[in-house]
Parts: C-alpha cells; structure tokens; sequence
C-alpha cells in the first residue's frame, strides 16, 4: 500500500495517567459549556440525518483543563494543532455517517475511556464499514482524509473524546526542495 492510500490509523497515547482525572473535570463542567449539536453547529449525515450529542470548543474550557487535554496532543511532524473540541455522547447519543467539512487537513479523535462504543470508518460509497474501532482509554484514531465517511452508533454510557484538528498532514508532508 502507498503512503497516500492511508486513510487512517490507530495508535495509542504512551501516557494515560492524566485522563481519569481530565475526565472528572469534563464530568464537573457545568451544562452551559456545552453545545447541543442537534440545534447548533448540526453536522449532518451523508443522508441530511442530525446527530445527539454535545461538544465542547477548547475556548469554552476552563484554562487548566484546556491545558491538561493540550499536553496529550500527539502534535505529529509537520502538523500544526489549530483547535481541539470534546465531544460527549449521553446514552444513545450517536453521530450519523457523515465527512467533515475540510477545514482541517488532518484530524485525530482521542478515546478517554474503555468502552463498548465504537467509531466506524466506512469506504467511500458510505454502503461498507472499513473499520471498527471500539473505545480504548487512551486510543487516537488518526484521519489522513478529512472526507473520510464515519459514524458513532448509539452509545451505551457517557463517552468522552477530544478530536485534534491539524493543519498539515503527516504523511503528505512536504518534501525538502533541493
Ligand atoms: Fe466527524
């Protein structure tokens, strides 16, 4: 497979100790912080389809918990972080397949639990699940292309995950000109 087919990856953080705590604070954080994404900002389906869930921008953190969620950026090589927003899923929240807008050109989603709850990534048609990837404390899905087509099904518990947002792509980058 060339470098430019990947599409995404799966890693993990080589250090968790600090997400328990990041998500006692998220769990803390008054509802006004957060987004209802059913009435604002809808990301919709690939079908029109509007998701249940909340997020929350790294401006509307407090700034020690948007610090303690920065330090765990992967930050690769040749990529520039230029936001992050926590997502949080109730029970049966869920997020419809749908593509990003491209506004960011490389994008990782950061699990903060185990769970049963899954991220799915589907080929381009939207027709057939190319991965799933149930949560880990600690996994970063890694999105190459940011019109990659994926889904949450209903969650079973609250859930948490940070997505990264990047200018820049770590296998696109560009080459030394000589
Ligand atoms: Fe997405």
């Amino acid at each position: 497979m060339s470098k430019a087919s990947v599409k995404f990856a799966v890693t993990r953080l080589p250090d968790t100790a600090s997400i328990p705590g990041i998500c006692a604070q998220l769990d803390a954080l008054s509802a006004s912080r957060w987004i209802d994404r059913r009435k604002q900002s809808i990301n919709r389906g690939i079908r029109g389809e509007v998701g249940r869930y909340h997020s929350a921008g790294h401006r509307s953190l407090p700034e020690p918990l948007r610090n303690s969620i920065l330090s765990l950026a992967p930050n690769p090589g040749g990529c520039d972080l230029v936001e992050f927003v926590v997502n949080r899923y109730e029970a049966d929240d869920f997020i419809p397949r749908h593509a990003d807008i491209a506004y960011s050109t490389y994008f990782e989603v950061l699990s903060l639990q185990d769970s049963e709850s899954r991220l799915r990534i589907w080929d381009d048609s939207g027709e057939n699940v190319m991965a799933d990837v149930q949560d880990k404390l600690g996994q970063v899905v890694q999105i190459f292309e940011p019109g990659l087509i994926h889904d949450v099904p209903e969650v079973f518990q609250r859930r948490h995950v940070v997505i990264f947002l990047y200018q820049g792509n770590p296998i696109c980058r560009p080459q030394p000109q000589f």
